[in-house]
């Protein structure tokens, strides 16, 4: 793990912007692995700054995000299809048939994760996975839990994380209840991840996840096993190379 800390989230959101640019101009079909929330919005703007200048093209790049609520129309404005046009892809030159949210909606959600698993294998692996954090480890919809699905599947929400997301809707009632997501599987094969944390209030899980025991209690901790990780945040942490 890199851990790289940061003053404020507008230098935060312009160095994770660099890092995904850099990607690309270096790899112009780079697999990108995209993330929703509040978390990557400003880092979405920056991205959007940088093609607006002519630095960076997508016309070449393909995006896989990691999560879908179930059951959310694509055109409610908090579905992650919704949010990634709005913050995103209708802002660069990406190509739509390029870019890939699973879909909350389909009839027989268990084979639209095997689809989307076969995608993923086909067209990748991800070359660099965007991820946030939710503040019980949560990583995509990956939830708490005793075992974890490798797998693209379909999850209960956890109580908290419906709770925390439901400063996007009305109501507590509007929040789904479900969603599909990449699994721990996907995640971690993902060449390269950059895992973005913004905010003092998720610097305690943001300390159990780079120096806590691995465990799937904290979906997030799993990501002490990859080769390449790239912790930016504005949190007050430390990651501990050694035991004392
Ligand atoms: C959401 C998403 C995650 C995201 C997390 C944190 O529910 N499924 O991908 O990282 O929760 O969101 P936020 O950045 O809004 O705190």
């Amino acid at each position: 793990m890199i851990l790289h800390k940061f003053k404020n989230q507008a230098d935060l959101d312009r160095a994770a912007a660099d890092l995904i640019i850099s990607a690309v101009r270096a790899k112009p079909n780079a697999v990108l692995g995209m993330a929703t929330g509040g978390t990557p919005v400003g880092l979405y703007q920056e991205i959007v700054k940088s093609y607006q200048q002519g630095l960076v093209s997508f016309k070449e790049a393909k995006t896989f995000n990691l999560d879908e609520y179930v059951g959310l129309p694509i055109t409610h404005p908090e579905s992650y299809r919704a949010f990634m046009q709005r913050n995103l892809f209708d802002h660069i030159d990406i190509r739509a048939e390029n870019t890939h949210v699973p879909n909350g909606n389909a009839a027989d959600i268990d084979g639209e994760g095997r689809r989307y698993d076969e995608m993923l294998y086909q067209q990748g692996p991800v070359d660099l996975q965007l991820l946030g954090i939710g503040h019980n480890g949560h990583i995509g919809f990956n939830e708490p839990d005793s075992h974890l699905s490798r797998f693209t599947h379909k999850v209960t929400l956890k109580a908290e994380t419906r709770e925390a997301n439901k400063r996007f809707f009305n109501s507590l009632d509007e929040v789904p209840t479900h969603a599909i997501t990449m699994g721990m599987g996907s995640i971690l094969h993902a060449k390269a991840i950059l895992l973005v944390v913004k905010g003092m209030e998720k610097a305690e899980i943001l300390d159990r996840t780079l120096n806590g025991p691995i465990t799937t209690e904290i979906p997030a901790s799993l990501l002490q096993t990859h080769p390449r990780v790239i912790v930016m945040t504005d949190c007050d942490v430390e990651y501990k190379v050694s035991h004392s």
